[in-house]
């Protein structure tokens, strides 16, 4: 669709709804060969308000066909976050003649009972699915897990712990983490609680996931809590644990804390269920400092490109990668790519991508590493920058230059991580859309997401290096857009 494609600032390779207000990705669940979405959304406006589920579903994590709304707001109060299972053994009941269950575990945030000044208005609900995730019913026992009184008390992530034949859930209870775990998805018990003491705190806890990694061999439990505000680069980020759990209790092998993505705008990240080992991890692209006010029209955010996680042994530390999924290579076109190339000033390689359209993949690996910086612009003299600074060991996003930002005074900002590789040699996946980059260092170590608002489409690319860059490999692609099939 022709004026989709056109839209100013529209993604053109990531998630966004056709219309209106999206935020948090929610119930991700794997069923029947389609990965469904739902999502964080407000159909009557372009800025945050009552919450519906909205809906999606692919059969790649690339090409998204959106659906009728999944959930409405009811006299429980809004639908916040949460996930969704299948309910293969039937615990709930919920299935009938032979039809297996979906079942959605979300919050309901009660605006009356808020304004009140209640302190227990978010309380935890199921609905269930007959018919792969078109039609929905609200349980009728709704709540399923009351408040106690936590004005915070939202969000579950709910996984099948096999070893007990049980459900476990994660929920962020204002700063910390409670466990709960039901045989039937509806009779919670109190299990544990987690990290008062532990990672960053710079604001409420939310969004929570846990599951189970393996590395040679071994299996360690990975905790998603997303933070806001407080991360690295200023409001919403996304922290992790490593550690064991026992269907009760999550213990971590050390208290660092631990970042999944740097960058400003990767929030409420967490993973579909269902994908058995393979772990897709899927974020928010915006930020609370300005998601209400970013210049775009007919609807506001987007997802980040879904992601494969795994774990990674670093000078004795467990550490979580994440890389794009590789479905993503199927949209890549005109594939070209350099073999030791020197970069001494400036190389343009604009070319490389053949007719640029503003969406590229890059790739490229160095033998060594020096200061870079790959800069993408158009002919107004806007720039977005993504690099290295050798001196600081950090990898950087610099958006100061990158078109529109006076929407909101905490925009406009150059971005640092740090490199956690120890290795000399280096890799980079940049993945660029028409408002967005996201940087994967270091076989996805260091990780940042940003988002930015050029008043024309990057389509120049050029690599910058003062040291003397050698490039063992550079391929570069241009991305086609998912939206003209
Ligand atoms: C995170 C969040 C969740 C909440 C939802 C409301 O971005 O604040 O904690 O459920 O958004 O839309």
């Amino acid at each position: 669709d022709a004026a989709f494609v056109a839209d100013p600032h529209r993604p053109q390779i990531h998630f966004s709804p056709k219309q209106h207000w999206v935020n948090d990705p929610n119930g991700m669940v794997y069923y029947n060969n389609t990965y469904h979405l739902f999502f964080q959304y407000y159909p009557s406006g372009t800025t945050w308000g009552p919450m519906h589920w909205g809906h999606a579903e692919s059969k790649d994590l690339i090409h998204w066909k959106e659906l009728p709304i999944a959930l409405y707001p009811d006299s429980l109060g809004y639908i916040f976050s949460g996930s969704a299972v299948v309910d293969s053994n039937n615990t709930t009941g919920f299935g009938k003649n032979g039809k297996t269950p979906l079942v959605a575990i979300f919050t309901h945030h009660d605006p009356v009972g808020e304004k009140a000044g209640k302190e227990n208005f978010q309380n935890q609900s199921l609905a269930y699915s007959l018919d792969e995730g078109s039609t929905w019913t609200k349980y009728t026992g709704n709540p399923v897990l009351k408040n106690p009184g936590i004005r915070d008390f939202r969000d579950p992530k709910v996984m099948w712990y096999a070893p007990q034949k049980k459900w476990v859930m994660t929920l962020a209870t204002k700063d910390h983490i409670t466990f709960y775990s039901a045989p039937d998805l509806k009779t919670w018990k109190k299990e544990s609680e987690f990290g008062l003491k532990t990672g960053a705190h710079g604001g409420v806890w939310e969004c929570p996931d846990l599951f189970p990694l393996k590395l040679n061999g071994k299996t360690y439990w990975v905790l998603v809590v997303n933070l806001n505000p407080g991360g690295p680069n200023g409001g919403s980020a996304t922290q992790y644990f490593v550690g064991g759990f026992n269907g009760k209790t999550f213990t971590p092998i050390d208290t660092a804390t631990r970042w999944l993505d740097y960058g400003p705008d990767e929030y409420a990240g967490i993973t579909w269920s269902n994908t058995g080992s393979r772990k897709i991890f899927l974020g928010w692209m915006s930020n609370w400092l300005y998601a209400n006010q970013v210049p775009t029209v007919k609807w506001r955010n987007a997802m980040t490109v879904p992601r494969e996680l795994s774990l990674k042994q670093v000078k004795g530390k467990l550490l979580l990668t994440s890389v794009p999924v590789s479905e993503l290579n199927n949209i890549s076109l005109n594939t070209r790519s350099r073999k030791n190339l020197l970069v001494k000033k400036v190389t343009d390689i604009t070319a490389l991508a053949g007719n640029a359209t503003g969406q590229y993949l890059l790739k490229m690996n160095t033998a060594s590493l020096t200061d870079y910086a790959i800069t993408i612009s158009n002919n107004l003299g806007e720039e977005l920058i993504a690099g290295y600074d050798k001196k600081a060991n950090q990898y950087y996003i610099d958006r100061t230059k990158a078109g529109k930002d006076d929407f909101q005074k905490d925009f406009n900002g150059r971005f640092v991580a740090p490199r956690l590789a120890t290795a000399n040699g280096s890799d980079l996946t940049l993945v660029i859309d028409a408002a967005s980059v996201e940087l994967f260092a270091d076989k996805g170590l260091t990780v940042m997401t940003a988002i930015y608002f050029p008043n024309k489409p990057f389509d120049h690319i050029s690599i910058k290096s003062n040291g003397g860059l050698r490039i063992t490999r550079l391929k570069l692609s241009a991305l086609r857009t998912i939206w003209n099939k």
